[in-house]
């Protein structure tokens, strides 16, 4: 018989779970195992060795799980493991917050009597920290396209221009570089250069396409640079996920209805999608996602009467761009544009935010100022 930590190491095949029942009763045994290593949690050292456990990022429960059950999970399973990593990881995450609380309460308490501090004074409140609203953001996307089978790869923050531009078909002169003009570096005399700060998370395509042969499902979240003056919508450092799918047979079909799987899942049910025609020199054909409006639910009118300001009573509103991986693309990275097709998207993680959460200026993300952080705990 499997003991849970062996069953870590194993895929759900190998450990004979083929339905969503199964998978259920698995989670539903590691979830009270961590219950019951928490009820151990009574100072420090037990607090970090618990967390070590189940959120350490190379071999903690959640990795494992991730790795050696989700990942190699078969598609009919795929969706009801994620959803139980979800809700898993969900309550470990709140209970290692809570014991952390209540050891710190505990500790203090302990430190005062020691001491001989009047226990009548005011206790002194440490406030724990949070995510910061885009990191959260970043983990509910990243755990929607985990549920379809993608994985997250990164890529450097530093580029050169032949990654950032050339390898997508971008060439020198090109009128598409003067919309991102970005950030070159300083080098020392000699240094080979140029480098610059990457535009978009683009780039981290032809990083992963150089390293891998397809079936490719990748999506890459992460920082870009341009030198855009701020605005409420702009700022000159900002997010992106990237997303690619290259595989033999990869359809337009296959693309709307991944996007639109996703909007779904990130706004709701009740949002309805379309794309336009657009231009990216590293699709073809290219276009611009629009999701309806859900400030006013599509209707053009806000729920107050009168004109819906955010979508300036169009009843929709543009998400991000996207297209079918241009072939001129697949001759950089060797692969055959005959044998493989494949689509990519960029989406502008802080406007999808403010989008999700109702925030009209992109400049209070990064501001620090903890009234706006506190709201989103
Ligand atoms: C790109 O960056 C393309 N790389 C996207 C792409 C990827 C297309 C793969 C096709 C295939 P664009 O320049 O439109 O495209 O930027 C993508 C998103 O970044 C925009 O929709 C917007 O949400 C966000 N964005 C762009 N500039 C800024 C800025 N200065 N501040 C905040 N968000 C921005």
């Amino acid at each position: 018989m499997s003991t849970p930590d062996s069953k870590l190491t194993q895929t759900l095949a190998a450990l004979g779970i083929s339905s969503a029942e199964q998978v259920q009763s698995l989670f539903a045994e590691f979830r009270a195992r961590f219950d019951s290593q928490t009820t151990r949690v009574i100072d420090e050292n037990s607090w970090k060795t618990l967390r070590d456990a189940w959120l350490g990022r190379k071999s903690g429960v959640l990795t494992l799980v991730t790795d050696n059950w989700l990942k190699p999970a078969t598609p009919e399973l795929k969706r009801a493991v994620g959803a139980s990593l979800n809700e898993l990881r969900k309550h470990v995450d709140t209970q290692i917050a809570a014991r952390r609380s209540a050891v710190e309460a505990g500790a203090e308490a302990t430190a005062s009597a020691k001491d001989r501090v009047d226990l009548s004074l005011p206790g002194v409140m440490r406030p724990i920290g949070s995510h910061h609203l885009i990191r959260t953001v970043f983990q509910e996307i990243e755990d929607i396209f985990f549920s379809i089978g993608f994985s997250v790869v990164e890529g450097p923050e530093i580029e050169t221009p032949y990654y950032n531009f050339e390898a997508l078909n971008i060439p020198e002169h090109h009128s598409v570089r003067d919309d991102m003009d970005t950030f070159y570096l300083e080098l020392p005399k000699g240094a080979p250069g140029p480098l610059l700060l990457r535009t978009h998370t683009s780039p981290v395509q032809i990083h992963t396409m150089e390293k891998r042969q397809p079936p490719v499902r990748v999506i890459v979240p992460g920082k870009v640079y341009r030198r855009d003056n701020p605005d409420a919508t702009h700022s000159f450092m900002f997010h992106q996920i990237e997303g690619l799918a290259v595989d033999s047979d990869i359809t337009f079909c296959d693309f709307t209805g991944t996007i639109d799987y996703f909007v779904k899942q990130f706004f709701g049910e009740g949002v309805k999608t379309r794309f336009r025609p657009s231009y990216f020199p590293f699709t073809e054909p290219s276009v611009e996602f629009d999701a309806s409006c859900v400030f006013c639910g599509g209707s053009g009118t806000a729920k107050t009467g009168g004109t819906c300001g955010k979508c300036k009573g169009s009843g929709w509103i543009e998400l991000f761009g996207a297209g079918m991986v241009d072939p001129a693309v697949y001759g950089f990275v060797n692969y055959d544009p005959k044998k493989v097709s494949g689509f990519a998207f960029g989406i502008g993680i802080d406007r999808l935010a403010m989008l999700k959460y109702g925030i009209d200026d992109i400049q209070v993300f990064f501001q620090n100022d903890v009234r706006f952080l506190r709201q989103f705990p």
